[in-house]
């Protein structure tokens, strides 16, 4: 396995494949991907009810196309998100419940080890949340609880409420998208876009409580713009150094990318959405990959951050 994080009774890689883009691949090809990410140490798999076009249509076909043995089981973690529905947002008890359940029929599987809460839905009322988590955790549905794009304070008003831990958040985050992280390094800067607060400080938040961020779309431009990677047109010098340090370190440049997520010391998760095997194992090699102080902010750098 690549190098792995932990929480109780969970072992899990510091990769994560995300099953977003699945929808149209062939069953085979998804067998193949799943079973060539396990191969290259990644034991985490992410999901969504949302995700697919229609509602549970890539966890349908991650259920059609993969199943395990129960000491198989035992050794995975399988996560999905609720909460976003047509035009609305949804953290009501029942919304939660039914779609757990709706979650485990389309994957075929009797739990979850994590659900994530997708986005902040302003018309929540903790004490549902609360109630819904611990019929999912009693039930033996649900064995841990996160968020996804939420902010410290909005973690703390589900927390006052919540009886588990909530011990992950997912967030957007890469190279060329990563204002959580740029933020605190411009801290108090007249002037400086960069140094404007927008998330009220999770990167720190995470660290302080042992919440686990993990970074969506870990190369894409800005939300869904296509990948930096090779995009010479926004991104010639950051590409610069990428390639010179694939050669240096003799890695592909999707391990760069990855490296410069994993090598911070929050210990983030990084999860990949290509349904492409060889970027899996690509992207993998990047969990063990520690960058240098000074070759991390020099991508930070290239990537158009400032140090002021
Ligand atoms: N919590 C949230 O709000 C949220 C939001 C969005 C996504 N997510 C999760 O995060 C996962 C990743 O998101 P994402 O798919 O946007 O991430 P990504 O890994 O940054 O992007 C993957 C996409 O880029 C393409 N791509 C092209 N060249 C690539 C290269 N050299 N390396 C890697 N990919 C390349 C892939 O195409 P190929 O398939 O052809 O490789 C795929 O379409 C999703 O699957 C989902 O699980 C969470």
């Amino acid at each position: 396995m690549t190098d792995t994080t932990s929480h109780d009774d969970l072992t899990e890689s510091r990769i994560i494949l995300g099953l977003m883009r699945i929808t149209d691949m062939e069953t085979a090809d998804i067998r193949d991907l799943v079973a060539g990410a396990l191969d290259a140490g990644i034991n985490y798999f992410d999901h969504a009810d949302v995700y697919g076009g229609t509602r549970h249509r890539c966890e349908e076909r991650f259920g059609e196309a993969v199943s395990f043995t129960p000491s198989e089981r035992e050794d995975v973690v399988i996560q999905s998100k609720v909460g976003l529905r047509e035009g609305f947002w949804d953290f009501s008890r029942e919304h939660i419940l039914t779609t757990v359940d709706e979650s485990l029929a389309a994957l075929q599987l009797e739990h979850l080890d994590v659900l994530l809460l997708h986005r902040p839905d302003t018309l929540v009322e903790p004490e549902e949340v609360a109630a819904a988590f611990d019929e999912l955790h009693a039930a033996g549905k649900v064995r841990h609880f996160g968020v996804s794009n939420h902010t410290p304070g909005q973690v703390d008003l589900l927390k006052k409420h919540v009886n588990q831990p909530l011990i992950i958040n997912q967030v957007q985050l890469s190279i060329t998208h990563a204002p959580m992280i740029a933020q605190g390094i411009a801290a108090n800067m007249a002037g400086l876009d960069q140094s404007v607060v927008r998330d009220t400080g999770i990167l720190d938040y995470s660290r302080l409580h042992g919440m686990t961020l993990q970074a969506w779309s870990p190369f894409q431009r800005g939300f869904f713009n296509g990948v930096f990677l090779g995009d010479r047109e926004h991104h010639a010098e950051l590409n610069d150094v990428i390639d010179e340090l694939a050669r240096q370190y003799d890695v592909p440049a999707e391990a760069i990318a990855t490296a410069w997520i994993t090598r911070h010391p929050a210990r983030m998760q990084v999860v990949l959405g290509t349904t492409k095997l060889a970027r899996v194992q690509a992207s993998a090699l990047g969990a063990d990959l520690p960058l240098t102080r000074e070759e991390w902010y020099r991508l930070f750098r290239a990537a158009g951050y400032e140090l002021p």
